[in-house]
């Protein structure tokens, strides 16, 4: 495994893959951010861009830091050139196979030294793991919603997963400010175990004790110290992509709970997706 990280990739630069290279470049990390079209690669960097602003005009970074920071994202649509990357994270979409794919893809391209890590929410890490013959240096590394934002970096190790991959993982989830903790690749791993079927409870109580949504979010906020509510919430992870995640893991642990409730799936289905479509529990306007 590498001996420092100095460079990280990141693959797919969605709401996800966005905060996380915003994250290793704002820590001082060369990073290479792919996206299937540099198009879509520099609506990223423009998002990235207003955060890090965002920042200087609270004061909460300079001017120079902002601007080096800026310029250590190299934008690419072309796979071969995380050649030299010493991690790469993917954040492409939350399927199976197209993760199973880009593995067997970055292990041809990249040195066998390279960690390769995978932020998906859901689904195994280690079948991702198992599409590589080197199973031994892929890990999880699961961020939350925002990325920038939330402390929280779960460092999954998948049945293969070896400790320096572990190891590099978790530094460099230190390196870049989060608090990172250590867990087995089970279904959910540690916070959506308990936070999608938590979710899925607010969602059926919206209509068993017919509460409004503003007042459930009320509810959970004064009543239970919440940042947000839980429709809230649900609006800002994005409906189609909570409703995903229930299922993968209802998929494996068949607990009633686990499974998405109708109202979310229909609200999925009718493009209700939350804050990027523009509407879901709520209007954004
Ligand atoms: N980078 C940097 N700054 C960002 C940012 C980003 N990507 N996104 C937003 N910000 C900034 C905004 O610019 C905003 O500042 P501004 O308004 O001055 O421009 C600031 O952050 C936050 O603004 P808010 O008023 O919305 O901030 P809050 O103090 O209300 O906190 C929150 C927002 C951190 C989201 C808080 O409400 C919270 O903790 N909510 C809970 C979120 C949560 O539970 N997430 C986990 C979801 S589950 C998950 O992700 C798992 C996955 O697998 C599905």
């Amino acid at each position: 495994m590498p001996k420092e990280i100095q460079t990280v990739g990141v693959v797919g630069l969605g709401a996800m893959g966005s905060g996380i290279a915003q994250l290793c470049m704002e820590a001082g990390i060369e990073t290479v951010g792919r996206e299937v079209s540099l198009e879509l690669g520099e609506k990223a960097l423009d998002r990235i861009a207003h955060f890090l602003t965002r920042k200087v005009q609270k004061d909460q970074l300079d001017q120079a830091g902002r601007d080096a920071a800026v310029g250590r994202l190299r934008l690419t649509d072309d796979l071969a050139d995380l050649a030299d990357c010493d991690l790469v994270i993917e954040a492409i979409v939350e399927e199976l196979e197209p993760k199973r794919e880009l593995l067997r893809e970055l292990e041809r391209i990249c040195r066998p030294d390279t960690v390769l890590a995978t932020n998906t929410s859901a689904l195994s890490v280690t079948e991702i793991a198992s599409a590589t013959s080197s199973p031994e240096r892929v890990v999880g590394m699961h961020f939350f919603n925002p990325a920038p934002l939330m402390p929280l970096l779960e460092i999954v190790r998948a049945e293969l997963s070896s400790d320096t991959a572990v190891d590099a993982a978790f530094e460099l989830g230190e390196r870049i400010g989060k608090h990172p903790i250590r867990c087995h690749d089970t279904p959910g791993f540690v916070v959506n175990r308990v936070l999608i079927p938590l979710l899925n409870d607010c969602v059926r109580v919206l209509d068993e004790a017919r509460v409004s949504v503003e007042d459930l979010d009320a509810g959970m906020i004064h009543g239970a110290g919440w940042p947000m509510g839980p429709c809230a919430l649900l609006d800002l992870v994005g409906i189609d992509v909570h409703v995903h995640a229930a299922e993968a893991i209802w998929d494996k642990l068949r607990e009633p709970r686990m499974a998405a409730p109708p109202r979310l799936v229909a609200m999925a289905n009718a493009g209700l997706l939350g804050r990027k479509s523009g509407r879901g529990f709520y209007r954004y306007d």
